[in-house]
């Protein structure tokens, strides 16, 4: 953000005379892709070496959750490129945050948000799905995903909405009084991802549960197939916050492929995919930009306004290879969704030719100059999108039917003392003098949290 503003057009220039150093984008030569995607992981893991926190496997300067999204980017790169060179740095930060099984490390457990903690789980339901290398002595990928579900599954909130995860997990967090897609979307996905892998309908139902009740919400429309960002437990999660986020389509979308192929096709989630995919259209916008007939991929919500902040600038590796993903699991979407991604890669090709190597990249993807903004996030967007460019559609996540080697631990995760919130939440629902405290601070501090978010972050 701050270089963004900083950074004179002028200055911006000369920064960019080295362009010509870019390697250029052949959409049609998996080769040529394969580079492309090879230079945007290599400056995203300059950016991870280069951090503050570099003794610290897996954890980022500010912000935990975007380890676990990274990595998961990383996975998805050695899956469709077979480049095993980031695979150690992978497994390190995977490992060493794993917490008691279940991605809550007790270092920053009392900060985090659902949305934050299912991200880790999703990589490590990533890896179990690609065979992503184990170590013996660690658990298995897979049970690090059935971790995070078993910890969030009883933080499901029937105290208000008459359901629903709510954003944070603590009282003290701005966002506990609210609901949001990503964190109930999340989850939706990795239950219907562990349905499909294991045919345990423990995680069928839920997945079936959290699509059901968001849809008795703003947070998904199934008559308009909106997705609204977040909805307050002080209105019964009626009232809406319409930031519209490309992950939230792509988590919702991703998860309904994925029950929609776990169910040989069951209607309810064919009619989820349609819908969502018409309205992920918005992130495909028309307006002004290069001749790409409304191709390429665009974080609507903040790009144009040049206000993406940090956790926005990477919302875009994930709307994309959800949707690679997607195109395996649903055939008949392949077509479409696949233009549509190739197109995107060609745009951020164009922008990953700025900063001081002439090859980092900005965000207007829509654009065809580099738009002077670079960092770890504009990498990993970029690293997303042409790393989902590569898929072919014999390339479907595997299940323990179709190769899948990653053990399952149904119980894992359980066993850990983090599982404070359960208590805590105890606490709150017998102690209702004590509850109407809480509420009145923490409509407070969700007014502030709406500020916040207008504000853009
Ligand atoms: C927790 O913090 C301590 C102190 O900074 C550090 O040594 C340790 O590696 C951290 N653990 C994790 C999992 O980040
Ligand atoms: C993004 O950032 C906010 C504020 O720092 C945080 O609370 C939120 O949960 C983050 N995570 C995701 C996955 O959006
Ligand atoms: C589920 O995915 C497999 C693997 O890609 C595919 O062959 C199959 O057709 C999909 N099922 C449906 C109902 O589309
Ligand atoms: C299915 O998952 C549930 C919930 O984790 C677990 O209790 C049960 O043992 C699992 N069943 C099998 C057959 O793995």
């Amino acid at each position: 953000m701050i270089r963004s503003q900083w950074f004179s057009p002028l200055l911006a220039g000369l920064l960019a005379v080295p362009a010509a150093l870019a390697i250029e984008l052949n959409i049609d030569d998996p080769n040529s892709l394969k580079d492309v995607a090879k230079q945007a992981a290599t400056d995203m893991i300059a950016y991870y070496n280069g951090r503050a926190s570099s003794a610290i496997p897996g954890k980022m300067d500010g912000t935990w959750w975007e380890g676990g999204a990274m990595f998961m980017t990383l996975i998805q790169y050695w899956y469709w490129t077979g480049d095993s060179q980031f695979n150690g740095i992978v497994q390190d930060g995977m490992y060493f945050q794993k917490g008691n099984d279940d991605y809550f490390p007790s270092n920053y457990s009392q900060y985090l948000g659902n949305d934050d903690q299912v991200f880790w789980g999703l990589a490590a339901m990533t890896a179990a799905e690609v065979n992503f290398p184990e170590q013996d002595s660690e658990p298995s990928w897979l049970a690090l995903a059935q971790g995070v579900f078993n910890t969030q599954v009883p933080r499901w909130d029937s105290s208000s909405c008459r359901g629903g995860m709510r954003w944070q997990i603590w009282p003290w967090q701005d966002g506990y009084t609210t609901k949001n897609a990503i964190s109930n979307g999340g989850l939706f996905q990795l239950a219907a991802r562990l349905a499909r892998f294991t045919s345990n309908h423990t995680y069928s139902d839920w997945a079936e549960r959290i699509w059901d009740w968001s849809a008795t919400t703003p947070l998904l429309s199934e008559s308009g197939w909106t997705i609204a960002d977040t909805t307050s437990c002080a209105s019964q999660c009626t009232d809406h916050g319409d930031l519209q986020w490309s992950y939230n389509y792509g988590t919702y979308i991703s998860g309904a492929a994925y029950m929609y192929n776990h169910t040989d096709g069951a209607e309810k989630w064919k009619d989820g995919i349609n819908g969502l995919w018409g309205t992920s259209q918005q992130f495909f916008p028309t307006l002004g930009f290069d001749g790409d007939g409304g191709n390429t991929m665009a974080e609507i919500s903040c790009e144009l306004g040049e206000n993406c902040d940090r956790n926005q600038s990477c919302f875009k590796a994930f709307f994309s290879t959800w949707l690679a993903f997607m195109t395996t699991l649903v055939p008949f979407t392949a077509e479409q969704v696949m233009a549509k991604l190739r197109t995107s890669a060609q745009g951020a090709a164009k922008q990953c030719t700025g900063g001081i190597s002439g090859q980092h990249c900005g965000r207007r993807w829509y654009q065809s100059t580099w738009d002077g903004t670079q960092g770890l996030e504009q990498q990993m967007s970029a690293l997303g999108i042409f790393s989902a460019s590569l898929v072919d559609d014999q390339q479907a996540p595997l299940t323990s039917t179709t190769g899948g080697t990653s053990k399952s631990n149904p119980g894992a995760g359980t066993a850990n003392s983090d599982n404070d919130v359960v208590r805590l939440r105890a606490i709150h629902t017998s102690d209702q003098a004590g509850a109407g405290i809480v509420t009145v601070m923490f409509v407070a501090g969700w007014v502030l949290a709406v500020t916040w978010m207008i504000r853009g972050g």
